[in-house]
């Protein structure tokens, strides 16, 4: 067994890989795909494959698909980059890797999506079911991309694809939970984020991966307690503004995920349940 793994150099990814190794069999292999052949070298040190290339490069990814028998798609450009380059990468190349994989006889895709392609709030916690509704206040390129991606994923034929919805995923030295001051610090006070550790987050996507007999299927991945923005300044030490409390939150239901379906179909339990039991832990 061959999985390939993109975007192994983000966030994710560079911690997704080590446990992906550490959990294989004897016999079973990793490829990475990088853009940057000296930000390959730290994956090879741990045993995998290296190829180097872009994405949108469509002979890249014939080499990357080559003999392999899954693929995890975790590459995404959404920090910062224009529209153009979130479309091409996020729906386009993805949709390309999908019918890379199909030409060459990989059985498994794992697509690495966002809770953000819900849209708007429902009242309630979303579940897998909610079609996704453009709209709210982090709608853009990025969720619309991953949103099309999905579902034209979906649509290849010969493909047994999966997905995986991330929360906003926190931990193991990642930076972005101080990141989310630059959001919170414009929320009101109980406006609620939800998140899941590094840790949940491979583990979500590797019960993904392994189970058997669920091709098509959607998955939420994210932890028990989402986090209201008055205890995002408290988690980073941050003094909380005083308009924080002056405002009213326009959706408190925004990307608040059921788990439901991961914990009762693949066996999912947070091994961080809330950020505070991560921070309890030494994990942030
Ligand atoms: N982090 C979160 O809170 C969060 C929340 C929801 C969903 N997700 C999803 O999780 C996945 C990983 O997110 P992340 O936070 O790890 O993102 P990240 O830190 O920005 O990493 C993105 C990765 O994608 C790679 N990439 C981007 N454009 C590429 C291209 N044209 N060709 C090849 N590789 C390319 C990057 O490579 P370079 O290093 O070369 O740029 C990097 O390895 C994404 O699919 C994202 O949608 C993340």
């Amino acid at each position: 067994m061959l999985t390939l793994v993109t975007g192994t150099t983000g966030q994710v990814g560079r911690r997704f890989v080590p446990r992906l190794l550490a959990q294989s069999r004897p016999g079973e292999r990793v490829r990475v795909l990088v853009r940057d052949t000296a930000r390959g070298e730290p994956f090879a040190e741990l045993g995998a494959e290296v190829v180097v290339g872009d994405l949108r490069d469509t002979d890249v990814l014939g080499k990357a698909v080559a003999g392999a028998d899954a693929v995890v798609n975790v590459a995404a450009a959404f920090r910062g980059v224009p529209d153009e380059e979130a479309w091409a990468v996020n729906r386009d190349a993805a949709v390309e890797l999908g019918r890379a994989a199909v030409a060459s006889g990989v059985r498994r895709f794992v697509q690495v999506s966002t809770g953000l392609v819900y849209g708007e709030g429902r009242g309630r916690p979303v579940t897998e079911e909610d079609e996704s509704r453009p709209g709210g206040s982090m709608w853009g390129a990025y969720p619309a991309s991953k949103a099309e991606a999905e579902r034209e994923l979906f649509a290849l034929e010969g493909l047994d694809v999966r997905v995986g919805r991330l929360p906003f995923v926190y931990g193991e030295g990642d930076p972005h939970l101080a990141q989310s001051l630059m959001w919170a610090k414009n929320w009101a006070s109980a406006q609620r984020l939800h998140v899941g550790h590094h840790v949940d987050v491979a583990q979500g996507l590797l019960r993904i991966l392994h189970a058997p007999g669920i091709s098509g299927r959607v998955y939420n991945i994210a932890d028990d307690a989402p986090v209201t923005a008055v205890e995002l300044h408290q988690l980073n030490g941050a003094e909380i503004p005083g308009e924080l409390y002056e405002r009213v939150d326009p959706d408190p239901w925004l990307v608040i995920m059921s788990t439901g379906r991961i914990r009762r179909e693949l066996g999912y339990r947070p091994v961080y349940p809330s950020v505070y039991a991560a921070r309890e832990a030494g994990a942030l």
